[in-house]
């Protein structure tokens, strides 16, 4: 479980600051889908930084499963953030000349994993994801969708708690987007914590929790409550 206690993001100093999360209190529920929904400038992508330990807050407590984040040195907080995140982003990311392979065994590369190993946890989720056949591709060969399915790959073959996702579908057509939100469906079912961020209700609406961000301030809601209210 990761715990934010009154969360401030300020970035800058003076006339210039933007305060980008205002005393934000949430949780992150183990095993949970769980979607940070709201507008462009509103907050989501800082808010997914701290909560997966990109970037840590200006003020306020970060926890995860009782461990102060906030108190960490920086290379205790990257071990942990290695070990315990996978992150997708709307632009994938991917290194193009590089193989399929060699893109999802990257991260095996800085955890000091032998290149057999790193391939054999390569083969094993990119064969997972139904991505077997691209394996030997390029990067900068494959479609969005599968560019976006490797991205994906790369972010659970270290087998992280978490995965969050910041706009996935963003560049993508709308059956690939709802084959990606799917995945993260299935990535939830799994056992593993989801986070997605999104601007769009629909995508947020299967989540099992919701953060709504509005310029910086964040409330969350279970998303049966939310589905309930909008049905009436
Ligand atoms: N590195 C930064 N330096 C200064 N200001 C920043 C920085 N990153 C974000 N901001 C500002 O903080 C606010 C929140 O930005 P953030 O990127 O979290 O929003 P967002 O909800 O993810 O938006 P989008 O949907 O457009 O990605 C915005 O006003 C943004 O301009
Ligand atoms: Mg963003």
């Amino acid at each position: 479980m990761i715990e934010l206690k009154n969360v401030d993001k300020i970035y800058g100093k003076g006339d210039g600051a933007v305060h980008a999360l205002k005393n934000v209190s949430v949780t992150i529920e183990d095993g949970k889908f769980t979607a940070i929904l709201g507008k462009s400038g509103s907050g989501k992508s800082t808010l997914m930084n701290i909560i997966g330990a990109l970037d840590s807050p200006t003020n306020g407590t970060v926890y995860a499963n009782g461990q102060n984040l906030t108190e960490m040195s920086p290379n205790a907080l990257a071990e942990y953030r290695n070990k315990t995140t996978g992150f997708v982003f709307q632009s994938f990311y991917l290194e193009p000349t590089f193989s399929v392979l060699d893109n999802v065994a990257m991260p095996l590369i800085i955890a000091g994993m032998p290149r057999k190993e790193r391939e054999e946890k390569a083969i094993k989720v990119l064969t997972q994801l139904g991505l077997e056949d691209k394996i030997n591709k390029k990067a900068n060969e494959l479609s969005g969708g599968q560019k976006q399915r490797v991205s994906i790959a790369r972010a659970l073959v270290h087998n992280p708690d978490i995965v969050l996702a910041d706009e996935p579908t963003g560049n993508l057509d709308s059956q690939n987007g709802a084959e990606v939100m799917a995945l993260l469906r299935d990535i939830c079912n799994m056992g593993k914590s989801v986070v997605l961020v999104t601007h769009n209700m629909e995508d947020a609406k299967n989540a099992d929790n919701i953060i709504f961000i509005e310029d910086g301030v964040a409330e969350m809601k279970s998303g049966n409550a939310v589905n309930s209210e909008a049905n009436g």
